[in-house]
């Protein structure tokens, strides 16, 4: 429970972030597209102003010559103004004072214009560096979008995972606890009482020996002699369960064959296995682990699929050891999450363990085909 609320209030943390995140990265962006146009606008700004300014010089450089000339005429005028009438001389005069001023005027306006141009190349400086500066902050929040996106999710499936493992250990921990209640009761039940039986059938022998005929007591000691053996029989099954010592002994194909026989009687069901393997022994882990692979698999298949049919494939080639496990049963839905079921995480387990890969194909009504493949020790 707390585990499940540390796992949504996480997401919803997470959520919240990429949002804000997004929408700071969207604002910065529009920062920059402004920033963008009104530097545009300002550099076709200033290349008008340049040439204005370009224009004002061709204009001034006319006009001073004009001044030069006009006051060229106005010293010849003045020093022989006794030639000229007074109404030219005030002609020259005012003409050369008009170009003077006019010129004058130019000048200012050349001035104003430099200082608008130097104005715009200040701003076109200061807006190059907040596009820049705005297209990096892009970058950067990028980085921490797709950190939050990819490297931050993880966080939640490592959560998710240990929650699994965690769960897993419980688990095993109550199946081992389990695995000896059932093997304290089938020792009880069994050999022991089986013990305590003998025990008063061999006083019986005794008696018997005593007080009737020796062909009577021949009879109880034949009895005696069957409830020995059925507790033989019940003691070496009990050991096989545990751990069936043929596996250490005879290796994984010839205790599978056995094992599987057993089930298919015991259960009434058709059970066959291929074997393309090599006959070599494996390592132990190796063999334990896929017999008890293939024996959840096929404890599932009786079940929860109904099967009537059950085929076990295993090939062992130099690259790979592969078991294939497929039934007729009534198949089941893959995604559904179920609480509580560990064979199929232990078999995941196990085989990871080994660094293999385990696939199940499923469909409700279509059978189970469940593959293991483990790569050959080195
Ligand atoms: N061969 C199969 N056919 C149909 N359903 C299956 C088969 N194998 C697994 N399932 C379904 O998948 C579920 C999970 O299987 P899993 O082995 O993990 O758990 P379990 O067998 O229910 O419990 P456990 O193995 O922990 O005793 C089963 O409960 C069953 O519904
Ligand atoms: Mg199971």
């Amino acid at each position: 429970m707390v585990m499940k609320a540390i796992e949504e209030s996480l997401d919803n943390i997470i959520d919240k972030m990429v949002g804000v995140v997004e929408e700071s990265k969207d604002e910065i962006f529009q920062i920059s597209e402004d920033a963008r146009t009104e530097y545009e606008k300002l550099v076709l700004e200033l290349n008008t102003t340049k040439e204005k300014v370009l224009h004002y010089i061709e204009a001034e450089e006319i006009l001073t010559k004009e001044v030069q000339a006009s006051k060229k005429r106005l010293s010849i005028v003045s020093k022989y103004f006794d030639q000229y009438s007074e109404d030219e001389i005030r002609q020259v005069y005012e003409k050369t004072h008009h170009l003077q001023t006019k010129l004058l005027m130019l000048r200012q306006e050349e001035k104003a214009l430099r200082q608008k141009r130097d104005e715009i190349e200040r701003r076109i400086v200061s807006l190059e560096r907040t596009i820049n500066r705005a297209e990096g902050l892009v970058g950067k929040v990028s980085v921490v979008l797709n950190y939050l996106n990819n490297d931050f999710q993880q966080v939640n499936e490592i959560i998710k995972e240990a929650k699994e493992k965690h769960k897993f250990g419980l688990k095993i921990i109550q199946a081992q606890e389990e695995e000896r209640r059932k093997i304290s009761r089938e020792i009880h039940d069994g050999p022991a009482q089986m013990l305590a039986n003998i025990l008063l059938r061999s006083e019986l022998v005794e008696k018997t020996m005593r007080e009737r005929t020796l062909d009577d007591a021949l009879k109880e000691i034949k009895i005696v002699r069957s409830l020995i053996r059925q507790s033989l029989h019940d003691v070496r099954r009990i050991i096989y369960d545990l751990r069936p010592m043929a596996l250490d002994d005879l290796g994984l194909v010839p205790t599978l064959n056995k094992y599987l026989s057993t089930v298919a009687e015991f259960h009434n069901i058709l059970i066959d296995l291929t074997d393309l393997g090599s006959n070599k022994r494996l390592d132990t882990q190796y063999e334990v682990t896929l017999f008890r692979l293939i024996q959840e698999a096929v404890q599932n298949s009786i079940k929860h699929a109904n099967a009537t049919w059950i085929h076990v494939k295993f090939e062992n080639t130099e690259e790979y050891l592969t078991a294939v496990i497929t039934d007729n049963g009534k198949g089941f839905e893959m995604d559904k999450k179920r609480e509580d079921t560990f064979g199929i995480i232990g078999m995941k387990e196990r085989v990871d363990m080994l660094s293999g890969k385990l696939v199940i194909n499923s469909k409700p009504g279509k059978g189970t085909k469940v593959i293991v493949r483990i790569p050959c020790p080195k």
